[in-house]
């Protein structure tokens, strides 16, 4: 069999995708940073055949995923014709848990967007350049998994049509076309695991319950402005209007979920605990620390390179203690997916 393979990283938004219309399309603009220790290693085996596909994850055969992977795959034929005609095998790895609220989907889907456009390009011999081979795997990717749409870039990346940015897409995601100034540059974000367990409520199912939200459209041009507002911190190095911001576009998240009908609850007893004890430690000291939650219980915390001994200090001595078997991950700013 021939084969590609790709490594995908997660990536952690700041400006939130929550909702969506069409064919996979976000309903506001979307703002992450790429990261770099969390990913997924996907190999992509191919051979002629009949359109058979067997998925393997961390090793294992799972039926949940396989069956995801196979409707992905046809759901994106249109894009590559030699499909039908081709026998897949997908290995994925990751090095960290998967539906826990780490965006797992983002490096899974990225990893394997990546390989199915590098494959292409084998098969037909047709190069495509540096920037058209991006945003078609980041395309790709969001038809899977919409953050996963801003994992192929490394840095900051914007996804979603915005005012601010001329070149912005609903389509593909592009890294931020604006000089982050250079405090933000080696931003470092470290994941304090409070539940490793898979959520009750997937992303899927909460994007779909913002179609009928009471404050869907309250919250889409709430979005808007903080996308807007962020763009303006990240390049003056505004580190208050930064932590502002992004606090509040993590609150604001879970809001939804709470105010969804049903409403649901992902955050735990001792997520609460970690961000009162952030924003304790952030009166006294003064070092420009914030928090940012993803769909799940799972603090982020998000501090600059400059300040990581007295941020690791603050971590041992008082967030430990609510992670699941003191288990956290150190990850930064990353430089997006690496062809193996
Ligand atoms: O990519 P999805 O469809 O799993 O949605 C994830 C959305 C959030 O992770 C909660 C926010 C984001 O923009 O990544």
């Amino acid at each position: 069999m021939n084969k590609i393979t790709w490594q995908s990283p997660s990536n952690i938004a700041l400006i939130k995708y929550w909702g969506k219309h069409g064919v996979q399309l976000p309903s506001n603009p979307s703002l992450s940073f790429t990261l770099n220790e969390c990913n997924t290693i996907t190999e992509l085996f191919w051979k002629e055949g009949d359109g058979n596909i067997e998925l393997l994850f961390n090793g294992e055969s799972k039926e949940r995923f396989t069956a995801r992977a196979r409707d992905y795959i046809s759901s994106i034929d249109s894009y590559f014709p030699n499909l039908k005609k081709l026998d897949l095998h997908i290995d994925s790895i990751n090095n960290f848990p998967h539906s826990a609220g780490i965006a797992s989907s983002a490096s899974a889907m990225s990893s394997l967007a990546l390989c199915l456009c590098s494959m292409d390009e084998e098969i037909s011999g047709k190069k495509l350049s540096k920037e058209e081979f991006y945003r078609k795997a980041s395309e790709i990717a969001r038809l899977g998994s919409g953050s996963a749409a801003r994992s192929v870039y490394g840095g900051f990346v914007s996804w979603g049509i915005s005012d601010k940015l001329a070149e912005s897409s609903d389509e593909y995601a592009s890294p931020l076309p604006i000089k982050v100034h250079k405090s933000f540059e080696d931003m470092r974000d470290t994941i304090l695991i409070v539940d490793q367990g898979i959520k009750a409520v997937s992303s899927r199912a909460g994007h779909k319950l913002m179609s009928r939200h009471p404050y869907a459209k309250q919250r889409f041009a709430l979005a808007n402005k903080n996308f807007r507002d962020l763009l303006r911190a990240l390049q003056k190095g505004d580190n208050s209007n930064f932590i502002r911001i992004v606090e509040a576009e993590a609150l604001g998240l879970h809001s939804l979920m709470m105010s969804s009908s049903p409403g649901y609850i992902l955050l735990k007893a001792d997520t609460l605990k970690i961000i009162h004890r952030i924003r304790a430690f952030r009166e006294l000291s003064c070092t420009p620390l914030c928090y940012t939650l993803d769909a799940g219980p799972n603090v982020h915390l998000l501090y600059h390179d400059k300040d990581s001994a007295e941020v690791e200090e603050f971590i041992t001595q008082e967030l430990l203690l609510y992670c699941s078997d003191k288990y956290r991950i150190n990850d930064h700013v990353g430089n997006g997916p690496i062809k193996l």
